[in-house]
């Protein structure tokens, strides 16, 4: 992506950007609330038009007018918010929207490549159980999945952990691993710094809109230096704090 510009009412969300992602990596976009993270993925994920910049897939300018659109060139985002619908079931999930000629082939064959894919990345649901019956982490893996079936080779993610227990987040990481290993490139937004840290190979920076890091190797940097480039200033990790005196005056 480059010089992208992004305006909301009264808000420069992103004043142009240039990001890069390579293929086979795992780049985090850190950023504070409102930095604009999203907005800018948003953008490369087809749901937004930007008023200014460029978008180039493996050196091809690209246009995007929908997810649907950004999807075909191999871009797929996963939003905070799923869209499952509850009363399908898993295959059935990832199935729809899809023109596969289903008649040619049983659900039980549909839900056996499910269940095979599930298998190869690590992401284990049951193909036949319905969306409401599966955990947030469960859904979570359904998304990927959706995904993966139509192909993706850049997978979007904003904020994925925001949502898990520490043991999902755990298998969220092995699945994003297997699916560099495999080539894919994966954009993990989120504002953990130590999540990013451990898991990503590079990671883009922004603040208010504008990049204060591009495509810093993690290995080369540390909590204290994202901190700084991500709110401006030196960040305190560890205050030093008499223990307060407990009375009846004190509610915590
Ligand atoms: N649809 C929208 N309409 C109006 N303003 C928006 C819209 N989406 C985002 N903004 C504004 O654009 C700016 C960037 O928002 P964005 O959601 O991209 O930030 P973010 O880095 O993803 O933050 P967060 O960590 O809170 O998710 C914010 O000031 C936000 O209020
Ligand atoms: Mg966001």
């Amino acid at each position: 992506m480059r010089g992208i510009v992004k305006r909301f009412p009264g808000v420069l969300a992103n004043d142009h950007v240039d990001f890069d992602l390579r293929a086979g990596e795992i780049h985090a976009l850190l950023g504070e609330n409102g930095a604009g993270k999203s907005t800018l993925m948003s953008v490369l994920a087809g749901l937004y038009k930007p008023e200014a910049g460029a978008i180039r897939v493996r050196g091809e300018p690209a246009s995007f007018n929908s997810p649907r659109d950004a999807i075909s060139r191999g871009l797929g985002m996963i939003h905070q918010h799923f869209t499952l619908v509850t009363s399908l079931t898993v295959t059935e999930n990832i199935l729809l929207g899809l023109d596969e000629p289903r008649f040619l082939m049983r659900l039980a064959d549909y839900d056996q490549r499910m269940a095979d894919m599930g298998q190869r990345f690590g992401l284990h649901v049951s193909p036949r159980a319905k969306v409401w019956q599966l955990s947030v982490g469960e859904q979570q893996r359904v998304e990927i999945l959706k995904m993966l079936y139509r192909g993706v080779q850049v997978l979007i993610m904003d904020e994925p952990t925001a949502v898990l227990a520490p043991l999902e987040i755990e298998g969220l990481f092995t699945t994003l691993r297997a699916m560099a290993a495999e080539g894919k490139s994966i954009v993990f937004i989120s504002h953990k710094l130590n999540e990013v840290v451990r898991i990503a190979d590079r990671v883009t920076v922004l603040r208010k809109g504008r990049v204060t890091a591009a495509g810093l190797a993690t290995s080369s940097t540390n909590q204290a230096e994202l901190a700084k480039l991500m709110v401006g200033r030196e960040v305190l990790f560890h205050i030093e704090k008499k223990p307060q005196p407990a009375g009846p005056w004190c509610w915590s």
